[in-house]
C-alpha cells in the first residue's frame, strides 16, 4: 500500500488529533499486567486518533510492550528491532519501546542510530504516548518518557479489550517488596493501589459488556489497601456484581496471605478455588537471601492454612533454581516442599541476574549453568508426575466448565474450556459459544489437560 494511502485522512475523522489515523502495530511480551497495559495503551491511542493493524507491512508505528523479568530481554528486543528494520527495507517506520525495558533506554540511547529505536515510554507515562509518537514523527528531541508516579494514573480509562471470557483489571501497580532477584520494583516503581470506586466501575462495565470472569492483577495483589479497604474487602465487593461469575487474582505474596482472605475465598462461590502461591525456594537460608520474608516452615504452614479452609483448592507456584550460593542440600529443600505440597502446576525458572537488583550487585551468579539445568530438569519431572496425579484424580468428576473457544458440531476441531480450578478441558466438537457454562464429566487426563464429555445429569 502506498505511503500516502496509509496516512489517508480523507474522512476528516482524525483531523486535529495527534494520531491522524496513523497505523499502529502493538506487540506484547511478558505477564498479564503487560497485556492489561497494552489494552490501556490501545484505548489511549484510539482516542487520540490512531488506528490499529495486525501486520507489520501496514504499520506506521510498531510498539513493543516489553518484559525484563527474566532472560536476556534487552538483547532479544535489540534483535527483534533489527529484524523489523530489515523487513521494513528502509521505509519510514517508527519503532518504540514500552513497558519494563523502557527505563533501559536512557535518553541518550533513544535516537542513537545503533539501536534504531525512535522512542521509549515507561509504564507510568502512557498518557503521554500520543505526544511522544508525534514528537518522534516530527524528529523532535523529546522522545523519552520514563518517570514513576506515586499515584494511579489510569483511573477512568476503560481499556480496549479483546472479546473473550476473561478481562484483566489492574488493582495495584509496582512493588515495594524488593525480592533481591527481581527487577519489578525498578522497572515499575513503588506500589500503589487504585481506588475501589474505579475498580468497581470498571468491573460493572465489564459485566455489562458480557465478560463472565475478571482477574484482579497486581505484582503483589493481596497487599491492596485503599482508604481502609483491604484486598479481601475488595474481592467481596467485586463478587456482588451481577453477571461476573468467576473471580481470579494474580499474584499474591505468601507474607500478605491472611486468614481473612482465605475464609472469604472458601465461603464465596464466585472466587475460584485456585491459588497461585509463589514459593521461589523451599530453603530458609535462600529465602532470606531472596528477601522473601518467610521460612520453609512458614510457607508450609500457610499452605496448611489454605487447605484447612479449602481442601480441594488447586495450588500453583513459581520456583527459581540456582539462586547464588544455593547448595545441593538447599535445593533438596525446594524438592522436598514440592513433593510435600503436590502443586497442580509449577513454573520453574533458572536464576538469571537482573541488572541493578540487590542479588546482581551483591552475589556472584555462582551456580554453574549445568547444575541449574540439572535442578530444573529434576523439578520439572517431579511436577509432571504431580500434575498427572492431580488431573487423574479428576476422572469421573462432574465439573463446571466455561467455554473459551467457539466451535460447531460440524467442525473437526475440539472445543476448549476451563474449570474453576483453572484446568484446561478439551471437549469433542459441539455447538459451543464462548462464555457458555456447561457440565462436563472428566474422562481422561494428561499432565497438562483433561478431556471430558457433556454431562446431562
Ligand atoms: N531469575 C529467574 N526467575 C525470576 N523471576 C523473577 N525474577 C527472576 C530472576 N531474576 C521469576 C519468579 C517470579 C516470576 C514471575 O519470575 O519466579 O515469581
Ligand atoms: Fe518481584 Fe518480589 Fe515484587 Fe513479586 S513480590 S514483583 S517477585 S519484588
Amino acid at each position: 500500500m502506498a505511503e500516502k494511502e496509509r496516512n489517508d485522512d480523507s474522512t476528516g475523522k482524525f483531523e486535529g488529533k495527534p494520531g491522524h489515523g496513523k497505523r499502529i502495530l502493538l506487540r506484547t511480551f511478558g505477564c498479564q499486567m503487560n497485556e492489561y497495559d497494552s489494552e490501556l495503551v490501545t484505548a489511549i491511542l484510539l482516542s487520540a486518533g490512531f488506528s490499529f493493524v495486525d501486520s507489520e507491512d501496514l504499520a506506521d508505528v510498531i510498539l513493543l510492550n516489553t518484559c525484563s523479568v527474566r532472560d536476556n530481554a534487552q538483547r532479544k528486543i535489540f534483535g527483534l528491532v533489527h529484524e523489523i528494520r530489515h523487513r521494513a527495507g528502509g521505509r519510514d517506520l517508527l519503532v518504540g519501546i514500552l513497558g519494563c525495558l523502557a527505563g533501559h533506554w536512557k535518553e541518550d540511547l533513544v535516537g542513537n542510530p545503533r539501536w534504531r529505536i525512535d522512542f521509549a515510554v515507561g509504564p507510568d507515562q502512557y498518557n503521554d504516548l500520543p505526544r511522544i509518537i508525534a514528537n518522534a514523527a516530527g524528529h523532535k528531541q523529546d522522545v523519552f518518557a520514563f518517570e514513576f508516579s506515586d499515584e494511579e494514573l489510569y483511573e477512568g480509562i476503560y481499556p480496549a479489550r479483546v472479546e473473550g471470557v476473561n478481562a484483566w483489571i489492574a488493582v495495584t501497580r509496582g512493588c515495594d517488596n524488593f525480592c533481591s532477584y527481581c527487577i519489578v520494583p525498578y522497572a515499575r516503581g513503588r506500589e500503589r493501589s487504585r481506588s475501589i470506586k474505579s475498580i468497581l466501575d470498571e468491573a460493572r462495565r465489564l459485566a455489562k459488556d458480557g465478560f463472565k470472569q475478571v482477574t484482579l492483577l497486581g505484582q503483589n495483589v493481596n497487599s491492596y489497601q485503599y482508604d481502609g479497604v483491604d484486598f479481601a474487602d475488595l474481592l467481596a465487593e467485586v463478587s456482588r456484581i451481577d453477571g461476573i461469575r468467576r473471580i481470579r487474582f494474580m499474584s499474591p505474596h505468601p507474607k500478605d496471605f491472611s486468614e481473612k482472605l482465605m475464609a472469604l475465598v472458601a465461603a464465596n462461590p464466585k472466587i475460584c478455588k485456585h491459588m497461585h502461591f509463589p514459593m521461589q525456594s523451599g530453603n530458609t537460608r535462600i529465602l532470606k537471601k531472596m528477601n522473601r520474608t518467610y521460612t520453609k516452615t512458614g510457607y508450609l504452614q500457610k499452605v496448611k492454612m489454605i487447605r484447612g479452609y479449602c481442601p480441594d483448592i488447586a495450588l500453583t507456584t513459581d520456583v527459581i533454581v540456582g539462586f547464588p550460593t544455593e547448595t545441593d542440600a538447599e535445593f533438596e529443600d525446594t524438592y522436598d516442599v514440592m513433593r510435600r505440597v503436590e502443586f497442580d502446576a509449577a513454573f520453574i525458572f533458572k536464576y538469571s541476574p537482573r541488572k541493578g537488583t540487590l542479588a546482581e550487585r551483591k552475589y556472584p551468579d555462582d551456580v554453574p549453568p549445568e547444575i541449574k539445568t540439572e535442578r530444573i530438569v529434576r523439578l520439572n519431572a517431579l511436577q509432571k508426575e504431580m500434575s498427572l496425579k492431580k488431573n487423574q484424580a479428576m476422572i469421573g468428576r462432574i465439573e463446571e466448565v466455561v467455554i473459551e473457544v467457539d466451535t460447531t458440531k460440524k467442525s473437526d476441531q475440539d472445543a476448549q474450556g476451563r474449570t474453576e480450578s483453572n484446568k484446561i478441558v478439551i471437549l469433542p466438537p459441539g455447538d459451543y459459544h464462548q462464555g457458555d457454562f456447561v457440565s462436563v464429566k472428566i474422562k481422561s487426563a494428561t499432565p497438562h489437560v483433561v478431556r471430558g464429555i457433556i454431562s446431562n445429569n
